[in-house]
């Protein structure tokens, strides 16, 4: 398939064939094609929960609402996003960067920019106290540097689900285009509950679920009839 092809091809589909399911080796790759997608500051914060089990199953599907494309789906993979997992991502560049310093020594000027980003930045960014307090202070700070040159504007919770939730939709699409390019059909939902997907899942609290997408041979009446978008001017814009 061309690039062009997948991107016809994917579409979404809420009515999988019961007869044919996905091989697992495909499921896999299309897994490991997600956590190569783009992600903010390469912190990873997201896990992809491919749900195997039964039990499971059924309760994801009573959880999606029982909406066909969840019911129908030969496989349902989950994409998680996992802010509170900062400290660990960080002491992962952490540990990496100091390999690499092991080659080039710790003054390389690469590997103070790189350890001053992880160990300085990314806490500045993901780190939260119960009263917000840390969130105002970012967004006051800012906003009084903002008033004399550009700047990342670093604020509270919102902005820092906001920064997750993008690349985890980012690998959500990967996944879907690699299942594609294996002319399988997906189909993302964010129609569910997602306070018992992340009990099913046995996620903490601040875990927050991103999309949950059914996957299978698609049937030609799965379609929501033709593929509609807006007229080309209505949305691209050149300036
Ligand atoms: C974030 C997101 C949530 C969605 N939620 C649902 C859903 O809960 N149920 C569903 O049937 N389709 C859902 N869809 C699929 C959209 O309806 C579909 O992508 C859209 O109609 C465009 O059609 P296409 O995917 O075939 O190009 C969702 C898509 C996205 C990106």
């Amino acid at each position: 398939m061309t690039f062009d092809d997948i991107i016809q091809f994917r579409r979404s589909n809420r009515k999988f064939k019961a007869d044919e399911p996905v091989p697992s080796e495909i499921v896999e790759k299309a897994l490991e094609h997600a956590s190569l997608a783009p992600n903010s500051s390469n912190m990873q914060l997201w896990e992809f929960h491919w749900v195997r089990d039964e039990d499971k199953k059924k309760k994801l599907v009573h959880a999606c609402l029982n909406q066909s494309a969840a019911r129908t789906a030969q496989e349902l993979v989950v994409i998680v996003t996992r802010r509170d997992k900062w400290r660990h991502r960080v002491q992962w560049h952490k540990n990496l960067i100091l390999k690499d310093a092991e080659r080039v020594g710790r003054d390389a000027r690469s590997i103070k920019l790189r350890l001053t980003y992880y160990t300085k930045l990314m806490p500045f960014s993901y780190m939260n106290d119960g009263l917000g307090i840390l969130g105002l202070y970012r967004r006051l700070l800012s906003f009084a540097i903002g008033l004399f040159r550009p700047i990342y504007r670093a604020e509270g919770h919102a902005q820092q689900r906001i920064t997750v939730h993008k690349s985890a939709a980012l690998a959500a699409e990967n996944f879907m285009l690699s299942m594609a390019s294996e002319e399988f059909h997906t189909c993302p939902m964010e129609g569910f509950d997602g306070v018992r997907v992340k009990r099913i899942l046995g996620l903490p609290r601040r875990a927050e679920i991103n999309m949950v997408i059914g996957c299978g041979k698609g049937q030609d009446d799965g379609f929501w009839g033709p593929r509609r978008r807006l007229p080309k001017d209505e949305v691209i814009k050149v300036h």
